[in-house]
């Protein structure tokens, strides 16, 4: 019944002031927390203890690091973070969609600054993986090719020693300009300024879930050239007409991309569709409409080896993560592994 961006904003002052405290933090843990050896990974070289990861979006400004752990989180992807802060687009810009169970966003990249986030984070120990989602500063300074890769590679440069990978984010349906960089082209022009940056993090590509086969195709092409390490699939869909979409939500605004149950399918269609054509030869994050066990589970026999979530979590709550994690361990089980990687693109491969 509240606006969805104040509920927003006072769940991280609660998650802040948690992760400020140990007995909190001990005490979110002894709730929340699952673990088993079944779910444990290395992948391109960091370790996650589980692999339900909390997507970018949420964490915009790096504050809840110290209690995302607790809340049984296998890792956490800040961001997205701009060249500049961001104030993002007016308000009103979060929906709920009961029905369809997704979010419309229109959030507009809002964030402090890799400045102000690098100093945030510069001095923490974290006790999880933490990914940087790097983003172009959403404003008309950034509309022109040459000035939008200078202001992702300023805050892929200064974030360049936190945190353990990137993701270059080149889907935010938000953002002024549209969505250029899933142009080849650009692509193309954005991946050589960014693999010029002496980083040792691996690095992700997150895309827009709304693209076919030929774009996914091309962008497989670019991709082949540069040391990326795989893709965070999906970001939020455009799509006014998806089938997902209830008649009780339809009056929804133009503006803003979708999430959660709207997304799941293209989702999974294109972890499908990319962990198929390369063979496995990426690391697949799958992101989309996660809302139980066997959500994460069809796409990690997809082709996904880890998972992010944020709708499921605001729809069902924070013990959430626990039981996918749970879950997971049974549905494993009962399909005779006995370790998450023997799941991974089972069911296309
Ligand atoms: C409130 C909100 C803000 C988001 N902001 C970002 C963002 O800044 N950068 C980004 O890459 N994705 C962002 N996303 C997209 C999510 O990371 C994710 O790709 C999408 O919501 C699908 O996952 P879900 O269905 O589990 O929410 C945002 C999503 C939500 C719900």
């Amino acid at each position: 019944m509240f606006d969805a961006e104040d509920v927003h904003d006072r769940m991280i002052h609660v998650g802040i002031f948690l992760g400020k405290h140990s007995v909190a933090r001990f005490i979110t843990s002894y709730i929340f927390r699952y673990s088993n050896t079944m779910l444990e990974q290395s992948i391109n070289g960091i370790t996650f203890t589980n692999p339900i990861g909390l997507a970018a979006g949420f964490d915009k400004n790096a504050q809840l690091t110290d209690i995302i752990p607790c809340v049984g989180f296998g890792f956490i992807e800040v961001g997205s973070i701009t060249g500049r802060p961001c104030v993002g687009n007016p308000k009103p810009r979060l929906w709920r969609l009961k029905k369809s169970r997704g979010i419309v966003v229109y959030y507009g990249l809002k964030n402090d600054g890799c400045s102000a986030i690098h100093k945030r984070l510069r001095s923490k120990k974290y006790t999880l993986p933490v990914g940087i989602s790097i983003a172009k500063t959403n404003d008309m300074h950034t509309v022109s090719t040459t000035s939008a890769i200078a202001d992702y590679v300023k805050a892929y440069t200064t974030m360049s020693k936190i945190g353990d990978y990137d993701t270059i984010n080149i889907s935010c349906p938000n953002a002024y300009g549209g969505q250029p960089f899933s142009n080849p082209i650009k692509l193309n022009k954005l991946l050589l300024a960014i693999t010029r940056v002496q980083s040792q993090k691996p690095i992700y590509i997150k895309l827009p879930p709304d693209l076919t086969h030929t774009e996914i195709d091309v962008i497989l092409l670019v991709v082949k050239k540069y040391t990326v390490a795989g893709f965070v699939c999906s970001n939020l869909t455009k799509d006014r007409k998806n089938k997902s979409l209830r008649i009780y939500d339809k009056n929804i605004p133009n503006h803003g991309g979708i999430s959660g149950k709207v997304v799941e399918e293209l989702s999974n269609q294109q972890i499908k569709y990319i962990y198929t054509k390369t063979k496995g030869k990426y690391t697949i994050i799958g992101c989309g409409g996660v809302f139980s066990a066997q959500d994460a589970y069809t796409k990690i026999k997809y082709g996904a080896s880890l998972i992010q979530l944020i709708t499921g979590m605001i729809f069902e709550g924070p013990q959430l993560i626990g039981e996918i994690n749970k879950g997971l361990v049974e549905l494993l089980y009962n399909d005779g592994f006995t370790h998450i990687s023997q799941a991974v693109g089972k069911d296309v491969l």
